[in-house]
């Protein structure tokens, strides 16, 4: 069939748009009826015996496995190998026989990670394709495959496939969580219900438009720019920055706040605007340290967070894009709304092509 834009300016808005609709989709596709547990093929290796777990991809899918990682680490005690696909193949990586391997790809037609797929064949105890395209090379190699629900998506730009297969993930690492005895039914009902009220949190967080827009001039005139994050917020960071540099060809780099007094922070001046992602979470005072060594250096920061964290940054000069509130478990689909729409806009105010940006391809399917 073919896909309009459905009267939005560029397929890509018209897909961070959808995220509300097609996350719904695939929540229920994966939650019972009563959307009190996660309904997952028969076929599906049992996550409670599985002992490792490797997730390999490319560009925006594979900052999903990344961030998928600390799920599975924190929620469900299972320890996981990230990887990307081109790395990854070449590496000859030994793996445990009781390792599963799970691929992410939006097309399904990515080389690298089909060759890193081939690779495990045999030496692993089961493949899982997490893909948004069914019919696709890396669906059909699988043992089996976990489709995202995210609809056609046209834009080179990755958006509501990422939210969409970060969606599937977490309910894998939630199942993972419980399967292991790691989590408690009340737990994992108070996860569910608020998944469940996800689409409308994130119908409310589309409203943030204008703030964005604002700080998109901004960016625009920038030369480079830094996006900060700890905990589930660094891999969130990453594709922030891959975003920004897809689509606006502003230089973006990515840290773990943490890392800031390693390195970048001799980048820092007034030239240089930080995008710094934080909920306020458990570790929002360390991220406000953070901003105040960027701010104590002239550093132009935009804080994307929630009421809570804006107040508790205090003083100081920064922009703030304020968020609704969520569960932080949840907090990476969230917040990939900032990071689409902020590369989204600072793209616009340059004039670059948002929807087949220069040099990219939708679908990588030769090395
Ligand atoms: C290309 C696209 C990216 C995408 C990556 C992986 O580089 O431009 O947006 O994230 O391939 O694609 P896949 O289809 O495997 O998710």
């Amino acid at each position: 069939a073919r896909v309009d834009k459905g009267g939005h300016r560029h397929f890509m808005a018209k897909e961070i748009a959808e995220q509300p609709m097609v996350i719904g989709n695939a929540l229920r596709h994966y939650l019972t009826e009563a959307g009190d547990d996660i309904r997952l093929p028969g076929d599906m290796p049992d996550l409670g015996q599985v002992e490792r777990l490797v997730l390999v991809a490319c560009g925006t899918a594979y900052y999903a496995c990344l961030t998928a990682k600390y799920w599975f680490e924190q929620l469900a005690g299972l320890p996981v190998d990230v990887d990307i696909a081109s790395e990854f193949r070449y590496r000859e990586p030994p793996l445990a026989p009781g390792t599963l391997a799970i691929f992410v790809s939006q097309s399904g037609e990515t080389a690298d990670t089909l060759a890193a797929l081939r690779y495990c064949r045999d030496r692993v105890a089961g493949i899982v394709a997490v893909v948004n395209v069914e019919e696709s090379t890396i669906a059909r190699a699988s043992d089996l495959a976990l489709p995202i629900h995210a609809g056609a998506e046209i834009g080179v730009a990755s958006t509501k496939a990422f939210t969409c297969q970060l969606t599937v993930l977490l309910l894998l690492a939630l199942r993972a969580a419980r399967a292991r005895g790691r989590m408690d039914a009340a737990r994992l009902a108070d996860l569910l219900s608020a998944l469940r009220g996800l689409p409308a949190t994130l119908n409310t967080a589309l409203e943030i438009d204008a703030p964005v827009r604002e700080v998109a001039r901004d960016l625009s005139a920038a030369r480079s720019t830094l996006f900060l994050g700890r905990g589930l917020m660094y891999p969130l960071a990453l594709e922030g920055a891959l975003k920004l540099k897809e689509i606006s060809y502003i230089h973006a780099e990515a840290y773990a706040s943490g890392e800031l007094k390693h390195g970048p922070i001799a980048l820092i001046d007034e030239t240089l605007p930080v995008i710094v992602m934080a909920p306020c979470d458990a570790l929002f005072d360390k991220t406000v340290s953070n901003m105040q060594e960027v701010m104590a250096r002239g550093g132009r920061i935009v804080l994307v967070s929630d009421a809570e964290g804006v107040e508790a940054a205090g003083g100081g000069t920064f922009r703030a894009i304020t968020m609704p509130v969520t569960d932080p478990v949840l907090a990476p689909i969230l917040y990939a709304l900032p990071a689409q729409l902020i590369a989204y806009h600072t793209a616009i105010a340059k004039g670059t092509d948002v929807d087949q940006p220069r040099n990219l391809a939708k679908s990588v399917t030769v090395e």
